[in-house]
């Protein structure tokens, strides 16, 4: 920031606090106790921007725990750019920690953060972002209020390696055949086939679990972490290259010193979201989504975003028109084979994103929180490695993105193609008579520990022409979503090497499984949906050239069905609970919380509360 910048600096909110001349006594109650950690009032009433750095990490969030170094980085950043820090903590979201869910907490994150930011003498704000929701939830929060807001994630774990010895696997790394990589979560849903089929014991699936945690960081995989952290890098809400640099390397605590920089020079520009984030913005990021072979979570979480701005919302549509035709490009587990370290070895997003615009899949003239284009942040990017970013003309796969489908007996549920792996592809999708196209019996699961108390019953007679439904598992249903519907076939069938069978459900399942299930029906059983009226023995026949996942019941039987139809009371264990399963949206809007008013741009209209005293 030059002399002149500072001349016609705006005068800060935070200024409303502790720079009020006429309520002297209002600006000495706000004033004094930051005094008792040092700060003085000169720097508080300087006219300097105080920059919020929203805090995710903490004991409770062990993926983003390295945040609380990483601030004192990002504090550096915004004291040498003439910003006073304030560092605060966010309501931890812990993706595996959180029962019942940590999707309860998005929303509950986003609200108490909105509250702070709205509530507290903040200008502009460092979002720091890592574990899933925690990505989503920030954001969220800046967007509804319309703030300053940078996107600093705590970037991917190293990689896991084991031993080939250890089970015999051919061995894929550059270490001389002799380990080859595991990644975050998908090395639980592959272990836990191993344990059913006896291969491993207790202590064992512990062991191998713990494998692909080698350091500090979030999921090394491309699950909803690493693919929120690349998205909101697309969205240009972050500073190029930020998204993949594993939580580790020098580069990471450097980005958090360039981070606290930018975002002095942002709040000196007022330069917002709204400013930032357009319609094409995020269809950017759709396209990108496939790409990237990311999270199915990345839908829910799009939509969420995507409405807290006006003029921009997404719809499940746009995930088909501008995402599913798009190829597979990222070759990073569970659709490919590396992780995150050799992504940012890559080039990571920007290098990624280049090549988007270069062959006209992504809108480079979007802005960014540089202040510049998409286009002009890549431009010093390129690929290094054409094993993990793969050229467009040459994908991982053909039309990878999402297939969005409908029913007749729900609205709309996603199926990510980028994990349809050979052998389910083989097995139901390439019928010569019927390509693409399968009929199963349905075996319906009430939740899951229904799914666990029954799934190797042997009178359900569970063969590969059935398909395993769950429902109750919902945002209302659960609450929150679980991911569930990621469900292991019957100890029986693993053993004769039969892993995955078609699975149907209205909750989630997490980001880094490769299982290409019928996921986020909406609308879900708890609120009447259709699904709650499948029983099992009925016939469902899926067709991913139409996108029609239809039961094999008349309109009448269906209605008839409907008439009998006990849909279970959900019982709330917290008072949150209830809240949130009286306002939450379908999946199928981000499941969002449906308020009277649409709260988007809290600070133009409200730009601080009344006096407290
Ligand atoms: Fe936190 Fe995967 S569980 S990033
Ligand atoms: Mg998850």
């Amino acid at each position: 920031m030059n002399d002149s910048t500072k001349k016609t600096a705006p005068r800060f909110r935070s200024a409303r606090w502790f720079d009020d001349k006429a309520h002297a006594d209002h600006t000495a109650l706000y004033l004094e106790r930051y005094f008792n950690f040092g700060l003085t009032r000169e720097e508080l009433q300087s006219g300097k921007p105080i920059i919020g750095i929203a805090q995710t990490g903490s004991d409770l969030t062990p993926c983003n725990r390295h945040h609380k170094d990483l601030a004192q980085r990002v504090k550096d950043g915004i004291r040498d750019a003439g910003g006073v820090p304030m560092e605060f903590p966010v309501h931890p979201i812990f993706e595996q920690g959180r029962r019942p869910t940590a999707a309860l907490d998005r929303n509950l994150a986003t609200l108490g953060l909105i509250e702070i930011l709205h509530g507290y003498p903040v200008d502009a704000v460092v979002l720091t972002t890592g574990c899933d929701k925690t990505t989503p939830a920030t954001m969220m929060a800046a967007l509804q209020l319309d703030i300053p807001a940078i996107v600093y994630s705590g970037g991917p774990m190293l990689n896991g390696w084991k031993p080939v010895s250890c089970d015999g696997d051919t061995g894929d790394g550059e270490r001389g055949e002799l380990e080859e990589r595991v990644g975050s979560g998908t090395a639980i849903w592959q272990n836990r086939e191993r344990l059913a089929k006896g291969e491993l014991d207790y202590a064992g699936f512990m062991d191998a679990s713990a494998e692909s945690v080698p350091s500090v960081g979030h999921c090394n995989t491309m699950g909803t972490a690493l693919s929120m952290n690349a998205l909101a890098e697309v969205l240009g809400m972050s500073l190029p290259g930020c998204a993949a640099i594993p939580a580790p390397y020098k580069e990471r605590a450097q980005m958090g010193y360039y981070t606290g920089r930018r975002i002095v020079e942002m709040a000196f520009e007022n330069l917002k979201p709204s400013d930032i984030l357009t319609r094409q913005s995020f269809l950017n990021a759709v396209v990108a989504c496939s790409a990237l072979g990311g999270s199915t979570n990345a839908v829910v979480h799009l939509l969420a975003l995507s409405r807290g701005l006006e003029g921009v919302k997404l719809t499940m549509d746009d995930w088909q028109q501008y995402g599913e035709d798009i190829p597979l490009l990222v070759n990073c587990m569970p659709a490919g084979r590396y992780l995150g370290e050799e992504f940012y070895r890559a080039g990571g997003v920007p290098a990624l994103m280049k090549q988007l615009i270069e062959d006209g899949l992504i809108d480079g003239t979007q802005k960014t929180v540089t202040g510049h284009s998409l286009a002009h942040n890549c431009e010093h990017f390129s690929v290094r490695n054409r094993d993990v970013i793969f050229p467009t003309a040459q994908p991982l796969m053909e039309n990878a993105g999402f297939a969005i489908m409908r029913s007749n007996f729900f609205d709309s549920a996603l199926m990510k193609k980028s994990v349809i792996n050979p052998d389910f592809r083989k097995k139901y999708l390439q019928n010569p008579d019927h390509p693409n196209c399968f009929s199963a019996r349905a075996i319906v699961f009430e939740g899951p520990e229904d799914y666990r108390a029954r799934i190797d019953d042997p009178t359900l007679d569970i063969d590969e022409h059935c398909i395993l439904v769950v429902r109750n598992v919902g945002p209302v249903g659960y609450p929150g979503s679980a991911e569930v519907v990621n469900m292991l076939p019957p100890k029986r069938l693993v053993k004769q090497g039969i892993n995955c069978l078609p699975t149907l459900g209205d909750g989630r399942q997490s980001g880094t499984s490769g299982s290409p299930s019928i996921l986020h029906i909406s609308p879900e059983a708890a609120v009447g949906g259709g699904i709650a009226l499948l029983k099992t023995g009925d016939w469902i026949e899926v067709n991913l050239a139409t996108h029609r996942v239809d039961v094999k019941l008349s309109d009448e039987e269906l209605a008839e069905r409907r008439q009998q139809a006990h849909i279970p009371v959900p019982v709330n264990q917290t008072p949150w609970q209830e809240i949130y399963r009286n306002s939450v949206s379908p999946l199928d809007t981000g499941a969002v919380m449906e308020t009277e008013e649409e709260y988007v741009r809290i600070l133009d209209e409200h730009p601080v509360g009344r006096h407290s005293h």
